[in-house]
């Protein structure tokens, strides 16, 4: 609900116009680390409603199309008619090209990956940037002829034209990526887009979005109440604190402890929301109730589904008890939002966040998060003093440890997966990595193998071990972690977990795998 009171006053937008969504989620990460508030739309939106926004600049994704493609997707043209700067890059560059005259033509030499960049003009866009450079390409289109009123800024050995502009009306494209990080210096070029050629303030902070959002929560709930249901992770976290800053004890917290979560963390959150925060707190210990619907229980799906369901059985016991409530609070994030919105995408798991409540509950939504990036809750989290530990918490999934059982979850499984999960993490983040990783943790798998301890045969559990590094959770690579912490991690846990004989390094990124083993 309260979300388009998002932007504080005085903070200047981007619009980034999406052709393919990955590329657009990127880029107005980087505008918004350069601390300017930016927007994703689609890249169909009516001019009139862009405009309505006030932007600052425009910037048009990359995407996968040709603009030669029956059906390409386009913007409108009378987005080049210089009232707002823009810079399309690799697919928007080529549009806006094309779009404007010039012409856009398969690469003799497609261009993927690392490639040497040769800048004639560094007068803005490349302003403070070497002649030289390496940059990231990955496209099989190229502009071979500007539109009027264009001139090159740089070329390759395979392509003469890099990068383009028209300065009178503020018009710019780049066929590289600056947004991604293979481009270590394409934050600068975005940033010289939006500080010297859009004039933007780096006015978007995170003290600003709390003291707006305060306000705008404020004003929504009035008198009346509001419940939150924590997970343990820093989403929900945030959220509470934040309409608790709003609202103060019109806000109840549900805490439904279904003993799937990590070690510790059902104390940590007791500790910080009613003992610190002093936020009035209802604690479900529901593990008993949770471990008896998961007995016999070895599909993923049927997992999920039951936790799902006794989730919000729990939970809609512990609401009605509470007497009239209005209000939901939920840690919804953008990546969230702008999926539901923009794709179609095949059903590989049923994500069933825990928090996501049926209709007939009848609360209003407050998202106070709607609009954030992940990066962005943990600097609100920071600024509102949640600790640390729970700040840079990796994300975990709803159904929590039970999909990291390979097989039935009992008791024993389960302390067991907990036990080495607690093991990863805290050599992990001994060794200052926690913040780097997207997330680690340990996976017990349904396979037992021959060891030798002393002069024994023993014949235990094997425990996977999965780091992955990603943006998103949409794409991930196996994390290269130091021999001498997997070493570490290994010899801890078959040393302090009796029945564990064997530790494996799960080395598949994703796609082709998951992040998550079930
Ligand atoms: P996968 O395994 O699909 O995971 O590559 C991508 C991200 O989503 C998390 N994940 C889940 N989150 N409920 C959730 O709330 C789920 O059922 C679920 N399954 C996976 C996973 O931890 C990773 O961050």
């Amino acid at each position: 609900m309260p979300s388009a009171g998002a932007r504080p006053a005085g903070v200047d937008t981007v619009v980034v116009l999406d052709f393919g969504a990955q590329y657009a989620q990127l880029i107005a990460r980087r505008v918004r680390e350069a601390r300017v508030h930016s927007l994703i739309l689609p890249y169909d939106t009516p001019v009139g409603r862009i405009m309505e926004l006030h932007p600052k600049g425009i910037i048009l994704s990359g995407g996968p199309a040709s603009v030669y493609d029956p059906g390409a997707p386009r913007c409108d043209p009378a987005l080049f008619d210089g009232r707002v700067p823009a810079l399309g890059i690799c697919y928007g560059m080529q549009l806006m090209a094309h779009e404007l005259g010039g012409r856009t033509a398969p690469a003799g030499q497609r261009e993927y990956g690392r490639t040497r960049l040769f800048v004639d003009d560094r007068a803005d866009l490349f302003g403070g940037l070497e002649p030289r450079l390496l940059c990231w390409m990955s496209h099989g289109d190229s502009v071979v002829q500007l539109p009027s009123g264009f001139t090159p800024l740089a070329r390759t050995d395979h392509n003469p034209i890099a990068a383009m502009a028209n300065r009178r009306h503020l018009l710019f494209g780049v066929q590289f990526h600056p947004e991604v990080t293979h481009t270590p210096w394409g934050r600068q070029v975005l940033q010289n887009f939006l500080f010297t050629v859009c004039g933007c303030r780096p006015t978007w902070t995170m003290a600003s979005f709390i003291e707006s959002q305060t306000t705008t929560i404020r004003e929504t709930v009035g008198a009346r109440r509001a419940i939150c249901a924590l997970s343990g992770g820093v989403d929900s976290a945030a959220a509470a604190a934040l309409v608790h800053r709003a609202i103060g004890d019109q806000l109840t917290c549900i805490f439904v402890d279904h003993g799937l979560l990590r070690l510790g963390e059902p104390e940590q959150v007791i500790r910080t929301f009613r003992d610190n925060f002093q936020i009035p707190l209802v604690h479900v210990d529901a593990r008993e109730r949770f471990l008896r619907r998961l007995a016999g229980v070895g599909d993923p799906e049927t997992k999920r589904r039951r936790i799902g369901e006794e989730f919000i059985a729990v939970f809609e016991e512990e609401a009605n008890r509470l007497g009239r409530v209005d209000f939901l609070v939920q840690g919804t994030l953008y990546p969230d939002v702008i999926e539901s919105g923009t794709r179609t995408a095949a059903r590989i798991k049923t994500h069933h966040n825990v928090g996501g409540l049926p209709d007939r509950l009848q609360f209003a939504l407050i998202e106070p998060f709607r609009e954030l990036f992940k990066d962005e809750v943990r600097e609100v989290a920071r600024e509102l003093g949640l600790p640390d530990e729970m700040v840079w918490r990796h994300p975990f999934p709803g159904p929590g440890l039970a999909i990291r059982i390979l097989g039935e979850v009992t008791l024993d499984r389960l302390e067991l997966e907990r036990a080495a999960d607690a093991i990863v993490l805290e050599e992990l983040r001994n060794a200052g990595l926690m913040r780097e990783i997207w997330q680690a943790f340990a996976v017990l798998l349904p396979v037992q193998s021959v060891g030798v301890m002393g002069d024994a045969r023993t014949y235990g559990h094997t425990v996977a071990v999965r780091a992955v590094t990603s943006e998103d959770g949409m794409t991930a690579d196996w994390a290269r972690l130091p021999e001498e912490l997997l070493e570490r991690i290994s010899s801890r846990l078959t040393r302090e977990i009796p029945g564990i004989s064997r530790v494996v390094y799960d080395v598949t990124s994703k796609p082709p795998a998951t992040v998550e083993w079930e």
